[in-house]
C-alpha cells in the first residue's frame, strides 16, 4: 500500500429531515446563489423546500436556472457574472452532477480574472473558489463529495475535467426521498456511473490493498442489488437510501487511497473514452459507460485477466474457471446487469458509428497529456480498438 493523505471537507447531512438543515448551513456563509437544472426540482418540491429553509434562516438568495446535462461552459460564464453582480458568498447546487459541476466552475470563476474554461483539461487547477454547497437529487456522479468538475464546450465539442481541492463541497444535503421522482432511465444511468467509479478504482496493479478491494466489491454488490429494486419500487426509502449513500462513497476518494503512486490509484481510461462520446454525441454519461466499460474489460483482460477474474469471483460468485474464462464470464454478467436496467451495451444500440473513432482517440489522449490508463496504459491504437470492441 502506498502512503496517502485523505481529507474531505464535505459534511454529509443525510436522511428524511436533511432538507430542513439547508438554511442553517447556508447561513454560515451568507448570500447564496442557487444553481439549478431544467425544472425537475420545481416539479418534485425540492426547490420549494430549499427556499423555505433559506428563508427560515434569513438567507438572501438569487437563482441561476437552466443547467443542462453534460453542462456547457456558457452557463458557467453566465453564472460567474451573476455571482459577481449579486455579491454572493455561497454557491448552492440543487440537482445532480451537471448542476454541481457547474456550481464548482462558477465558484472558481468568480475570484479568477480569466475565463473559467482555462481550468479545464489543463494543469492550471484553481487554488481558490467560493464555498460550494449541494442539495443532491440523483445518486450518480458523486460530485457532492468529489474534487472534480466536468464541463463541456459545445463550440469545440470538448468535454474536460478539472480536479482541485477547492472544489470539495462544504456540505451536501442528501434526502433519498428527493430521488423518488427519478425516471427509470436516470436511475439506471446513475447506477452505471457509480459502479464505474468503483471499478475504475478497483483496476490497479498495486498489491496489498485488500481492504479497499473488499470495500469496493461490497459497494459494487450493493449497486447491482439495489438498482433494479429502485426501478421496480421507486418510492422505497431504504432502497433509494442504499443507492444514494453508495454513490457518495463510490466517489469521495476514500476507496482509492493507497492504491497508486501519489497515494491514490485508479485506471480511469473508461471515463476518458466515455467523455469523448458525451462530447461528440451528447449521450448520458452512465449510458456511455455501460457501453465502454465491457469493451475496455475485454481489451485489458487480453493483457492481464487477474483482476477482472478476482472481481468476477468475489462480486458475481463465479467459480471453477481459469482467470481468462472467469474474466469472460464476469464481462457477460456485467453486460447482463446493464441490459436488465435497459441500458445500452453497444454503440450501434444508440446509433453511433465508427466515423469519429480516430478523432475521439486522439482527443482522449490529448486531454490527459498522452497518458491514459494505469491497469493497462493505452496507445491511440488501443483506444480505437476499444471503440471497435464496443461497436
Ligand atoms: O435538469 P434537471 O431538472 O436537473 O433534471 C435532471 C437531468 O435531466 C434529472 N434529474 C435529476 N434529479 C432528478 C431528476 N429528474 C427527476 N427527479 C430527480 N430527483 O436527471 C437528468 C440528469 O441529471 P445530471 O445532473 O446530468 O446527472 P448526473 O448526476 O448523472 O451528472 C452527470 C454529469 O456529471 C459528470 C458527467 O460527466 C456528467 O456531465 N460527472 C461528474 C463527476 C464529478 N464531478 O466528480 C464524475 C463523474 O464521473 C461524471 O463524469
Ligand atoms: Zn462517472
Amino acid at each position: 500500500m502506498h502512503d496517502f493523505v485523505y481529507h474531505n471537507t464535505a459534511k454529509i447531512i443525510f436522511g428524511k429531515n436533511a432538507m430542513e438543515k439547508i438554511g442553517k448551513e447556508a447561513a454560515l456563509y451568507g448570500k447564496t446563489m442557487l444553481v439549478l437544472g431544467g425544472g425537475s426540482v420545481r416539479e418534485n418540491g425540492v426547490f420549494d423546500k430549499t427556499v423555505a429553509s433559506l428563508k427560515e434562516n434569513g438567507v438572501e438568495y438569487c437563482q441561476l436556472w437552466g443547467v443542462k446535462p453534460n453542462p456547457d461552459i456558457s452557463k458557467v460564464r453566465e453564472g460567474v457574472q451573476m455571482a459577481r453582480n449579486e455579491g454572493v458568498s455561497l454557491i448552492l447546487a440543487v440537482g445532480g452532477g451537471s448542476v454541481i459541476d457547474t456550481a464548482k466552475a462558477i465558484a472558481a470563476g468568480v475570484p479568477y480574472e480569466g475565463d473559467p474554461w482555462d481550468f479545464y483539461g489543463s494543469a492550471k487547477a484553481p487554488e481558490y473558489a467560493l464555498p460550494v454547497g449541494v442539495v443532491l437529487t440523483i445518486p450518480a456522479a458523486g460530485s457532492e463529495s468529489s474534487m472534480s468538475s466536468v464541463i463541456s464546450n459545445e463550440e469545440t465539442k470538448e468535454k474536460l475535467s478539472c480536479t482541485a481541492e477547492c472544489f470539495l463541497p462544504r456540505f451536501a444535503v442528501m434526502d433519498p426521498q428527493n430521488t423518488y421522482t427519478l425516471p427509470a432511465y436516470q436511475t439506471a444511468c446513475g447506477a452505471s456511473d457509480m459502479l464505474s467509479h468503483l471499478m475504475e478504482r478497483y483496476f490497479v496493479t498495486t498489491e496489498c490493498c485488500d481492504l479497499t478491494d473488499r470495500l469496493i466489491e461490497g459497494a459494487a454488490q450493493t449497486v447491482i442489488e439495489f438498482a433494479s429494486k429502485a426501478i421496480a419500487d421507486p418510492e422505497n426509502y431504504d432502497v433509494r437510501a442504499e443507492l444514494m449513500w453508495t454513490g457518495c462513497i463510490a466517489h469521495c476518494d476514500i476507496l482509492d487511497r493507497g492504491r497508486g503512486e501519489g497515494g491514490r490509484g485508479g485506471d480511469w481510461a473508461s471515463h476518458q473514452l466515455e467523455h469523448q462520446l458525451s462530447a461528440f454525441y451528447d449521450i448520458a454519461h452512465g449510458a456511455g459507460l455501460s457501453i465502454i466499460f465491457p469493451a475496455w474489460l475485454k481489451f485489458v483482460s487480453g493483457k492481464d485477466a487477474s483482476k477482472p477474474a478476482q472481481f468476477g469471483r468475489r462480486v458475481f460468485g463465479i467459480t471453477g474457471l481459469s482467470d481468462k474464462k472467469t474474466a469472460e464470464k464476469m464481462i457477460e454478467n456485467l453486460e447482463d446487469f446493464y441490459r436488465s436496467l435497459s441500458l445500452p451495451v453497444r454503440l450501434s444500440e444508440v446509433g453511433i458509428g465508427d466515423e469519429n473513432f480516430g478523432e475521439m482517440a486522439k482527443r482522449a489522449l490529448a486531454a490527459k497529456n498522452g497518458k491514459i490508463g494505469s491497469y493497462v496504459r493505452l496507445t491511440e491504437r488501443n483506444i480505437k480498438k476499444i471503440y471497435t470492441l464496443a461497436e
